[in-house]
């Protein structure tokens, strides 16, 4: 269902997902699910990777998928239910942090898995949810939060926070080189009106930061680096990461592989630092596995995705 279809069309309780997973052959390639297996996904999504490994390990198989994100686990269930697929191992899902997956590994008596797999950030169905603050120009409230219940929306942090702090989450998160202008904007504007919707702040963006000739669509938005800034802090993005990777060797069979799609440099960073520094894992990707040309010209997202993976030798 989309924006565009008839306005008499009776809406599904429960949206299909829009997410097309990216680098969707080379995440099976590296992962190589094996019959019987026993797989943790730790971002569900659209469940189009946690799906496709539970068709690959077979009735003996099972996948563990988590997502902060309750409607992500709504959607993945409406449609295990819907699709009948004989051959599908089980697929269990937790709305849980993928860095707390001990506790969900524990409660469902599973000790250590084949393969973990990470796909970061959000989801296309979070894009389009109008009502997130993930899309710029959506008139809902500037959220950002991966799970509503818990933390802080950003637009209240945008609220409390020093220019200083703004300015440095925008900087070292996005990497915006315009970080303490918009900064200064975001503090300027409060004392009479206070920000509180996500186009409101794609405003500033657009209005702040200086526009520069560009190669036609590769040029992005002026607000990207800002809002992926401030959802990386609602959602301690990078802590999460960190935490996984310091506790999922632990977890993994002998010949186990762990699998993480990033898509920024900062987050790519810490994933091959880990996979190096980590004793007991064997990098498999010296260079991190890229889209090949014609997923990125059909999938915007996956021109920027990296995947990397390490195992731990038999
Ligand atoms: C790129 S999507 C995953 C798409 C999925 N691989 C598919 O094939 O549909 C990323 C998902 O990870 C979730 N997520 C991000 N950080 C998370 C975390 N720390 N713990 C659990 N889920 C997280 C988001 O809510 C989002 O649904």
């Amino acid at each position: 269902m989309t924006e565009n279809s008839p306005p008499s069309e009776p809406k599904p309780s429960i949206e299909e997902t829009v997410h097309r997973p990216v680098l969707f052959d080379e995440v099976l390639e590296i992962l190589s699910p094996k019959e019987g297996g026993i797989y943790f996904d730790g971002t569900l999504g659209g469940g189009g990777h946690s799906l496709a490994i539970a068709d690959r390990v077979g009735p003996e198989g099972l996948v563990i998928a988590t997502d902060r994100d309750a409607a992500a686990l709504d959607r993945v269930e409406a449609r295990l239910a819907k699709e009948k697929s004989p051959g599908r191992g089980t697929v269990r899902m937790a709305q849980s942090d993928y860095a707390d997956f001990p506790e969900v590994l524990e409660a469902l008596h599973v000790g250590e898995v084949d393969g973990f797999l990470l796909d970061l950030g959000l989801s296309s169905d979070q894009l389009a949810d109008q009502t997130r603050g993930f899309s710029f120009n959506a008139e809902g409230d500037l959220d950002l939060r991966f799970d509503a219940t818990e933390g802080v929306p950003a637009w209240q942090l945008l609220r409390r926070w020093p220019a200083e702090k703004i300015a440095d989450v925008i900087y070292r998160y996005g990497e915006e080189r315009y970080s303490r202008r918009i900064a200064r904007e975001i503090v300027k504007r409060r004392e009479s009106a206070p920000l509180r919707k996500a186009a409101e702040l794609a405003d500033i963006c657009r209005r702040v930061i200086p526009r520069t000739p560009g190669r036609g669509r590769e040029r992005i938005d002026p607000a990207t680096r800002t809002f992926q800034a401030l959802r990386i802090a609602v959602n301690d993005e990078l802590g999460a990461l960190e935490r996984f990777l310091k506790r999922a060797p632990r977890y993994l069979k002998p010949g186990g592989i762990i699998a993480i799609i990033s898509f920024h440099s900062l987050e790519d960073r810490i994933v091959k630092n880990a996979f190096r520094d980590t004793p007991g894992l064997d990098v498999l990707t010296n260079k991190p596995i890229e889209a090949d040309a014609r997923e990125k010209e059909e999938n915007p997202r996956a021109r920027s995705a990296k995947l990397r993976a390490a195992a731990r030798p038999l």
